[in-house]
């Protein structure tokens, strides 16, 4: 899986080189290319952003270097080109599970007071938000969708934790102990010891309806 994105601040991405998501760019799983948009810039002081048309506070960014960028990957009219914005539909597993289909997807990540509409227009096929909430960019957004999509495609992670984990059937996932057996006075469940498969699946089912019911009862109606 190719990420393509397009940003000011592609430094930013390097974080993504840690941990689980970093073993998958080493073992060639996904790839991140993040393209400079200034790069694409026409004047000579690189300037990328202007002045709103009708005034107003902040800056705007232009239609014109986000089009040559994202020209120049060079992508099929096929490929999603994805806009981080908290005006975009409320990313969810489904849609990271749709996403991971592909072998290749664009981000755009905004910022200042957002991208020439145009722009919206001209490339951008999904909108898509992260939550209620207004960061200073699309750059932290797009790596929560990078690392929620990444996850999915095969062999980033045992598939059998993809299977079990929460959201995957509509429930939050039960809860998980491990060593030591006691800890401040508290004991693991007995039939997590028992051994006793059958039990510890059933266990396992009613304490993720329960835990769902109590924490997340939206997830069940
Ligand atoms: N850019 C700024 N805020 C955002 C949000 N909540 N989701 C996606 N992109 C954003």
């Amino acid at each position: 899986m190719k990420f393509n994105v397009l940003t000011l601040f592609p430094e930013m991405f390097s974080i993504m080189n840690e941990s689980i998501i970093g073993r998958a760019i080493e073992n060639n799983k996904i790839e991140i290319n993040a393209v400079n948009i200034r790069d694409f810039a026409d004047n000579k002081h690189n300037r990328v952003d202007d002045y709103p048309y009708g005034g107003g506070a902040g800056m705007v960014m232009m239609a014109p270097p986000i089009f040559r960028a994202y020209n120049s990957l060079n992508v099929d009219k096929s490929v999603p080109v994805i806009y981080m914005s908290p005006q975009g539909k409320p990313f969810t597993q489904d849609m990271a599970r749709e996403y991971a289909k592909y072998d290749e997807l664009v981000i755009l990540c905004g910022h200042y007071e957002g991208v020439d509409e145009r722009i919206l227009e001209e490339i951008v096929t999904d909108e898509v938000s992260i939550g209620d909430y207004v960061l200073t960019g699309g750059e932290l957004p797009a790596m929560v969708v990078i690392d929620t999509i990444s996850r999915l495609v095969d062999d980033v992670i045992a598939k059998e934790s993809i299977e079990e984990e929460s959201f995957s059937s509509n429930l939050l996932e039960y809860p998980q102990y491990t060593r030591p057996e006691e800890f401040n006075g508290k004991k693991v469940p007995e039939v997590l010891l028992s051994g006793h498969h059958e039990n510890i699946k059933k266990w396992r089912e009613e304490e993720a309806v329960k835990r769902t019911k109590l924490k997340r009862p939206d997830l069940l109606s």
